[in-house]
């Protein structure tokens, strides 16, 4: 590669070897360790596909029985944490409340600075287990409502819809969800996945790095996209007005949320199980509209600009049926891919080599300091 060659936004630079999962664009195929994820979710926990991304391989009864008693018992937050937490200005995005999160349970542990795989997976399994409360914390906290004890008694998705909505769901709302948290889980080198992979190569730690890559998630071109996508569908209001709408944004030059992909030119693999899921989550909640303009919108979409949806235009709609507020769409996203984030951080220190691009000088010639 000459080195006068600039690769604006990276496009196309291979950096390093990943052995988590695999984006294939030409198949139109996702695998995690090797398997693809529609099998995943059609098949698997999210916590099973946790351990997956952890470990390489899916967990034995035995294996999985251990991770899930340490992940129930590691989901109750800290009391001081929770008053740190409700002491943020109640128009503190959910994202933001969650980045401060990560980074006091950061200071607070005496292990924070131990980069050793074992105590780094701990960590991992620790932000697991305890990101639903504080995602549920900030859902609650937007209606009024203090934050609910966990209850070690259910599965992952269960306890966090119950955490975050007061009561469990129908087994298909919780199994759509569910569902949602295993596509979320992991995408090889994105933008956040790889912020953690720029932090750690510091050698810095784990809470710094989930910490940064947050603020990667956060922006609407990454996961923001997820929100921004109920925005869009509250400004088009009617299915019938889609197309004009589209029309209109697009001669403005607007970007349309939830449409397009670095990667995928022909279509996210990942939408196909999602739609099906937001499907299913319509018929149990009286969703017939936002499917008609979902729909609307994207063949619009698709006759203007050849473009297809990416994975957060059904979660969108599909989180904001279950009955999640808007603004807790993306901390969701954060939830699931703390298994991604993780395992990839645990990849770069195995073998770490600093991450440090180089960049073309475009500023003022050398001049002298005349003083
Ligand atoms: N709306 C309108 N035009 C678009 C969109 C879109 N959503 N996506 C791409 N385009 C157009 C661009 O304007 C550009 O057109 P031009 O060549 O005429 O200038 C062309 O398609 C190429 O787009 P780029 O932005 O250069 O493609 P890139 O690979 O850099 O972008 C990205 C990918 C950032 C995801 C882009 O498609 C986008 O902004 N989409 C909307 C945000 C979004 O949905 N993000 C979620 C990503 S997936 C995830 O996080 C789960």
């Amino acid at each position: 590669m000459s080195a006068l060659t600039i690769h604006k936004g990276l496009a196309g630079v291979v950096v390093d070897r990943t052995a988590v999962s695999m984006v294939n664009p030409d198949t139109n195929s996702l695998t995690y360790r090797g398997y693809p994820v529609q099998d995943l979710a059609a098949n698997c926990t999210f916590e099973e596909v946790a351990y997956l991304l952890w470990h390489g391989e899916l967990p034995t009864p035995a294996q999985l029985a251990e991770q899930n008693a340490a992940e129930r018992a590691h989901r109750a937050l800290p009391h001081d944490l929770v008053l740190t937490l409700l002491a943020l200005p109640e128009s503190a995005h959910p994202m933001d409340t969650l980045r401060t999160a990560v980074s006091i349970l950061g200071a607070n542990d005496p292990d924070e600075d131990d980069n050793s795989p074992e105590a780094n997976q701990a960590k991992a399994l620790r932000l697991f287990a305890a990101l639903p409360s504080v995602v549920a914390l900030t859902q609650r906290r937007r209606r009024g409502l203090l934050p609910l004890a966990p209850r070690e008694d259910l599965g992952y998705a269960e306890n966090f819809l119950y955490l975050s909505l007061g009561s469990i769901p129908e087994p298909e709302i919780v199994r759509a969800f569910e569902t949602s948290l295993v596509l979320y889980a992991e995408h090889s080198f994105n933008a956040s996945t790889f912020t953690s992979r720029v932090v750690t190569s510091t050698l810095s730690d784990l809470y710094s790095a989930v910490t940064a890559a947050i603020g990667a998630l956060k922006g609407p071109l990454h996961g923001g996209a997820n929100e921004a996508v109920m925005a869009t569908f509250e400004e088009i209001g009617d299915p019938s007005s889609a197309e004009a709408w589209l029309k209109t944004a697009l001669a403005e030059k607007r970007k349309i949320m939830g449409f397009g992909h670095r990667v995928y030119k022909n279509g996210d693999s990942r939408v196909p199980t999602m739609r099906r899921a937001l499907q299913t989550v319509a018929e149990l909640r009286d969703g017939h509209r936002l499917l008609d303009l979902y729909e609307s919108l994207a063949r619009a979409m698709y006759a203007e600009k050849g473009l297809h949806p990416n994975l957060d235009y059904p979660a969108g709609p599909a989180y904001h049926l279950m009955g999640f507020d808007t603004p807790v769409f993306t901390p969701i996203f954060v939830a699931s891919r703390i298994t991604g984030w993780t395992a990839h951080i645990s990849e770069q220190l195995a073998a770490n080599s600093l991450i440090r691009p180089s960049s073309v000088y475009s500023g003022p010639a050398q001049r002298a300091l005349s003083r």
